[in-house]
């Protein structure tokens, strides 16, 4: 225990570099809420061209998230993340220098490439190189630094809107790249994935160093024990062995984005407007608020993940969320807007915490976690994608349900989710709460359903 605890610190400074490529992600999707505002005004954009701007990157993280489990499994996850701040660094600096819409859009496309790579390698390398009983906290590491990043963006938009400067909004994005590009000559490659390609002696190298002076022999042996496992292909994932885990990361991806967090990242202000709130300035500052609450509850999660376990923290979030969309519904149902702005923003908020403590962190947590190794490439993927897709679903249809159905009715559906996906999360996800991953694979293949898969050995049969 004592060496345990005296070796840690290179582990948690090999997960912050790491976890730099979240804040990548959150950069650069957060960013573009206030810099549109002046590309549309200097390229004239009609509101097609607008929305074509806006979600080229959540197209880019879609292809991205789909050829990310080949890329990794292939190259090794360190290579990928390499790469992938190299995209970050050339597209954001291309996309600052666009002279017209079209070649923004292709930029941007680049730019979701390397998110969606990075939403799949990240919270994966993360979970791969953590000891079991910090799992939790190492992985959601990623999710606040998306938190983190997404702040940044409001901040750095809020600093060059008087100047109109878009450019140098998305132009930004490549100073955090440069800094993980150099972070990653730091990074081991995935003791997990070195085992995977045959090279057991460097995986037990890299083990041994991340995990200091412990014995790394029984882990060892767990890690090439599963590895031995024939390797699978995406047809394997619908096989009834593998279907409770398709159907926790599918329903997880599904809900964490359905029940509408992004309809508040990315149009917070335009939620402040119609909420009441004059003018541009105080509509981009409660927004900051926002995202800084975000960040400070992604803490209060990451801190309590892995005593209170996943379940708790996901119920109690979505139980929360529900309450809150209910609010902000009822705030825009109601006639008298001097009170109801106020009921709006204390439900944002509320929203936005709830969102912090549950589906935010762990969603990327249990994504990482529940594949077993020779599917997890592809399975992660799988499910990356689905959030991607369900993201940009949402972004794409928010604006039009709010003008189909009203405020009050649109808030009020996202809350039906947060219904359903409580149910979901009550029936199907298990506690995988210092669960080896290989305990998982294992309880996986003697037959669990899904709901008792993070049990520990001693519980089985
Ligand atoms: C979600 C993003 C969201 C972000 C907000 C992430 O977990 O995947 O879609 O924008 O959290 O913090």
């Amino acid at each position: 225990m004592n060496t345990q605890q005296k070796n840690r610190p290179i582990i948690y400074v090999i997960s912050s570099l790491a976890a730099i490529a979240g804040m990548l992600f959150g950069y650069d999707t957060g960013v573009i809420s206030g810099a549109i505002l002046f590309i549309s005004k200097q390229f004239g954009l009609t509101p097609f061209t607008n929305g074509m701007v806006v979600s080229a990157v959540l197209l880019g993280a879609l292809i991205g998230a789909g050829g990310s489990g080949r890329i990794t499994d292939s190259l090794g996850r360190r290579k990928t993340i390499m790469i992938t701040s190299l995209i970050f660094i050339l597209a954001s600096i291309a996309s600052a220098l666009a002279q017209d819409a079209m070649a923004l859009i292709i930029t941007r496309i680049f730019l979701g490439i390397a998110i969606g790579v990075a939403s799949y390698t990240a919270p994966l390398y993360l979970a791969e190189i953590a000891p079991a009983k910090i799992r939790g906290f190492l992985v959601s590491l990623n999710q606040l630094a998306i938190t983190i990043g997404i702040v940044l963006a409001y901040i750095i938009d809020y600093f060059f809107a008087p100047t109109e400067n878009w450019r140098m909004m998305l132009g930004f994005g490549a100073i955090p790249a440069l800094i993980l590009l150099l972070g990653v000559i730091y990074l081991p490659e995935s003791p997990r994935w070195l085992i995977l390609k045959g090279f057991t002696q460097q995986g037990r190298l890299v083990l041994q160093k991340i995990r200091g002076d412990i014995n790394v022999e029984n882990e060892l042996q767990e890690i090439v024990e599963n590895t031995g496992m024939p390797q699978t292909t995406w047809r394997a994932l619908l096989t009834s062995t593998y279907k409770p885990i398709l159907q926790i990361s599918l329903g997880l991806a599904f809900f964490q984005q359905v029940t509408g967090i992004n309809t508040i990242i990315y149009y917070a202000p335009t939620i402040f407007v119609m909420a009441g709130f004059k003018g541009a300035t105080s509509a981009i500052l409660a927004t900051l608020g926002v995202g800084i609450v975000n960040v400070l509850f992604t803490i209060v999660s990451i801190l309590l993940l892995d005593r209170l376990g996943r379940r708790p923290l996901l119920l109690f979030g979505i139980f929360g969320m529900m309450l809150s969309l209910v609010g902000l519904g009822s705030a825009f149902s109601m006639a008298d807007l001097s009170f109801s702005r106020w009921i709006a923003v204390a439900s944002m908020v509320a929203y936005i915490a709830c969102f912090a403590i549950g589906l935010g962190p762990i969603v990327w947590l249990m994504i990482s976690e529940v594949f077993p190794l020779p599917l997890r490439a592809i399975g992660t993927s799988v499910a990356v994608c689905a959030v991607w897709l369900c993201n940009m679903i949402v972004a794409l249809t928010f604006l039009s349900l709010i003008h189909l159905l009203g405020g009050g009715h649109t808030f009020w559906l996202y809350a039906l989710f947060c219904l359903v996906s409580l149910v979901f999360v009550y029936k199907y996800v298990p506690e995988t709460n210092g669960c080896a991953l290989e305990q998982i694979e294992k309880n996986l293949m003697s037959g669990k359903p899904a709901r008792e898969l993070g049990q520990p050995l001693s519980k089985r049969k």
